[in-house]
């Protein structure tokens, strides 16, 4: 069985740009897919093909169990998109525009009333909601649109970036929404540039880089693939770093490195804080005093940057070749 958000052999070109280059999605009902990439990876363009506002060159997608080449317009009828589709009428004040989307989707004017004083409420919106929308901040304009794409809540969302621009204090609500929508049985398809959101909302990550899938997994799984977890430690003395190895030797699962300038040895693991607290006495036993030491674990951060720090290589080294030719 596809899952609510399917696409199989995804492409798309723009002139010689390949901004997708078989993509292969399969988004679990219920669950939130976080779709991250480096600017230009094809993000928005595989959101555009799932929404039906582009055709791909090739591949097949399912959103719903609908065939979004075959029944765009019923595909529409199932999905909310923060955007594009929610066209926020700037002469409405921010209630007016909720109520109004509240009864495009049939909804009763009291319900509709209903639903629009409570997102605005939730997006902070309460204190502008009976100004027109052209006099809003960037950041109110971004909410109401947030809040408009959520009205009624469609069995699947797209959301392209949806916090960018946004304060932590409005990101941080956002993502509340989120989870209440998630809650509910809504499939969520999510970009974002902040990998911290990723982690905290996504169940599953996929990374796209040139239009192509990288990587995906859990946050947990990718983390993982990126080196797992590791002690860091700072001796106090730089004669210690020595006898510091041996003992995280003794308790690592890989290599040791050593920063000598900062005194720091660092060593992957596995045990968490039960290891870290056998490594603490075992250096006190020995004398060794410390200014430092933690247990450190890769960030998504850490992990996009080494999966795509790699495919930035391969593009420089095509910007070469084109220099050689020209
Ligand atoms: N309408 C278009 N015409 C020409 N090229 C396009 C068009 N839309 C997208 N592209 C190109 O396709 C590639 C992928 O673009 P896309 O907008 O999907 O990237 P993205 O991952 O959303 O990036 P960002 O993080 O900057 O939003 C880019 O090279 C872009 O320039
Ligand atoms: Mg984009």
């Amino acid at each position: 069985m596809p899952g609510a958000i399917y696409a199989e052999g995804l492409v798309k070109t723009f002139g010689d740009v390949t901004a997708l280059d078989g993509v292969d999605l399969d988004v679990p009902e219920g669950t939130v897919l976080g779709l991250l990439g480096p600017n230009g990876a094809g993000k928005t363009t595989a959101v555009r093909v799932l929404t039906t506002l582009i055709k791909p060159d090739r591949g097949r997608a399912l959103v719903a169990g609908i065939d979004v080449l075959k029944k765009p317009n019923e595909v529409r009828h199932s999905i909310g998109l923060s955007g594009q589709f929610a066209a926020v009428d700037e002469y409405l004040t921010g209630r007016e525009n909720l109520r109004m989307v509240g009864q495009l989707y049939q909804m009763s004017a009291r319900d509709a009333k209903a639903r629009a004083g409570e997102l605005l409420e939730r997006f902070n919106l309460a204190d502008a909601a009976d100004r027109p929308a052209k006099t809003y901040s960037g950041g109110m304009r971004r909410r109401l649109d947030l809040a408009a794409a959520l009205v009624v809540s469609p069995p699947v969302m797209f959301m392209d970036e949806p916090t960018t621009g946004l304060d932590p204090r409005n990101r941080q609500q956002l993502w509340e929404v989120i989870q209440e929508l998630v809650a509910g049985g809504t499939t969520l398809l999510l970009t974002t540039q902040y990998l911290e959101e990723a982690d905290h909302l996504a169940h599953d990550i996929c990374v796209i880089d040139h239009g192509r899938v990288i990587a995906r997994g859990t946050s947990d799984q990718l983390k993982a693939r990126t080196g797992g977890e590791r002690v860091e430690l700072v001796v106090h003395e730089r004669e210690h770093i020595a006898s510091a190895l041996d003992v995280m030797r003794a308790f690592g699962k890989g290599e040791a490195t050593v920063e000598q300038h900062t005194r720091k040895v660092i060593v992957p693991v596995s045990g968490g804080a039960k290891l870290l607290a056998e490594v603490i006495r075992e250096l006190d036993t020995r004398g060794i005093e410390i200014d430092d030491i933690g247990l450190r674990r890769p960030t998504l951060d850490d992990v996009f940057i080494s999966l795509t720090g790699h495919v930035a290589e391969a593009a420089d080294g095509n910007g070469e070749q084109e220099g050689a030719t020209s």
